[in-house]
């Protein structure tokens, strides 16, 4: 019998596509995946350590997985990603967890496949300290046949003060474009539609070097074929007019833009030492709409950064209501222990959680606006989802729709009508 493997993913999307190179170093070594993890040979865990919510849950899902090895002893269990490289963290789970075979970071990934092939029962931990070179050539196992996830560069130098990424991802560094470019090229050839590239920040994406995002892109948007392109996550304060000249210009390029805004007093975002006025972040989405102005932004939005007041929390809800955002990611402010952030001063968790329930609340009303708004337009969407006659799906502003299709439509472009809305979701139907 073929051996199973399980993987369990938290936090981002970079997590959920490296999830899909472990993935293709366990199916090279003759593994295939498997929905039952208490049954499976080996069960990975590629962890998150953004928020405090995020490690939490995990530890809570290894004492589950220590469980379901008692019933299977030879099960082997491996924790990676960003939890494990935090510092400290690998020897705590070394102690803490006896049950688990393999630890290892984000630096070495891609030593995934060794560490399989030279395991003899004794325990592996291995956290490198520093990025290396970029390993190129990783196998992939994807886990969707529309949607194909891109790496194009990773870390980061930001070091905003609330977060831990620039600890354990290490500094930025580009891929050589050409690789991109190729692998770009064999997904619109498999059949791919919805191409996303992935970095913590996009647009210093080739610093240093003789090319840059904005001309990344424009070579991206030259491959033949019929395909949507996307990209996360920009910072606002280097997304360059030339980035939505490309966009603008360009039909492959998708209508949209993920502009993370954190909050909205200057003074709070000068301690998150993201360098940009509220000012300046609402001139970018001026300039964005003057070339794009079907655009659809999102952004993420954390409440309860230290010494946040309620006049702080109201700029925040004054950027929202003056942007209209068609999706907001919203969060509760966590300490990190090692980030400036967790030194300053910080305010009691009840004032958090009410000030993100009313942005949840005030962005469901804008959403839900905004959805009715789409009542009796067209969208070209992508279909990722079809199931016993419903599909679902993404128009190129990312606009989520819900269509009846009697015809299998899934991986194809399809014009929808928008007929209904309800509760911030939109539905429709084809239109012929
Ligand atoms: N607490 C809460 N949210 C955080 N993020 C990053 N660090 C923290 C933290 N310490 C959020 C930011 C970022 C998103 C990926 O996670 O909003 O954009
Ligand atoms: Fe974290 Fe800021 Fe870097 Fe984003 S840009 S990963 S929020 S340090």
């Amino acid at each position: 019998m073929q051996k199973t493997f399980y993987i369990h993913t938290y936090g981002c999307q970079m997590n959920v596509h490296e999830s899909e190179q472990l993935a293709g170093m366990l199916s090279k070594r003759g593994f295939i995946p498997t929905d039952k993890p208490e049954n499976c040979d080996i069960m990975v865990f590629n962890t998150c350590c953004v928020r405090e919510t995020a490690e939490t849950k995990i530890l809570g899902n290894l004492g589950i997985a220590k469980k379901m090895k008692e019933n299977k002893p030879d099960m082997i269990i491996a924790v990676c990603g960003c939890m494990a490289q935090k510092e400290g963290n690998a020897q705590m789970l070394k102690k803490r967890c006896p049950f688990i075979n393999i630890i290892f970071g984000t630096h070495n990934l891609s030593q995934f496949g060794e560490y399989l092939d030279s395991f003899d029962n004794k325990r592996i931990i291995d956290i490198w300290d520093k990025e290396k070179e970029i390993v190129e050539n990783i196998p992939v196992l994807r886990s969707s046949g529309v949607n194909g996830w891109v790496n194009i560069m990773y870390g980061c130098n930001n070091f905003c003060s609330y977060c831990i990424v620039p600890y354990v991802r290490g500094r930025e560094r580009s891929r050589d474009p050409k690789q991109i470019i190729s692998e770009v090229k064999n997904l619109v050839n498999e059949g791919y539609k919805e191409i996303t590239l992935l970095g913590q920040n996009v647009n210093s994406y080739g610093a240093g070097s003789d090319t840059n995002f904005a001309s990344l892109l424009s070579s991206l948007a030259e491959i033949d074929g019929k395909f949507r392109l996307k990209f996360m996550t920009s910072h606002p304060k280097d997304l360059s007019e030339d980035v939505v000249k490309v966009i603008a210009s360009s039909e492959k390029l998708a209508d949209y833009i993920h502009l993370p805004v954190q909050a909205g007093s200057d003074r709070i975002l000068s301690m998150m030492n993201r360098k940009y006025t509220q000012k300046q972040y609402l001139d970018t989405i001026d300039m964005i709409r003057k070339y794009i102005p079907h655009v659809g932004l999102s952004s993420d939005i954390m409440v309860g950064f230290p010494t946040e007041t309620e006049e702080d929390y109201l700029e925040t809800e004054k950027v929202v209501k003056t942007v209209g955002f068609n999706n907001l990611f919203t969060f509760i402010y966590s300490r990190r222990s090692g980030t400036p952030a967790d030194k300053m001063e910080q305010i009691p968790y009840a004032i958090k959680q009410a000030r993100i329930k009313r942005l949840i609340d005030l962005q469901f009303e804008i959403g839900n606006k905004q959805a009715s708004d789409c009542v009796g337009k067209t969208f070209e969407v992508i279909c990722e989802e079809w199931k016993d006659g419903i599909a679902k799906g993404k128009s190129s502003c990312e606009k989520a729709i819900t269509f009846e299709s009697k015809d299998n439509v899934y991986g194809k472009f399809v014009n929808v009508e928008i007929t209904k809305s309800k509760n911030n979701q939109l539905i429709g139907k084809i239109k012929e």
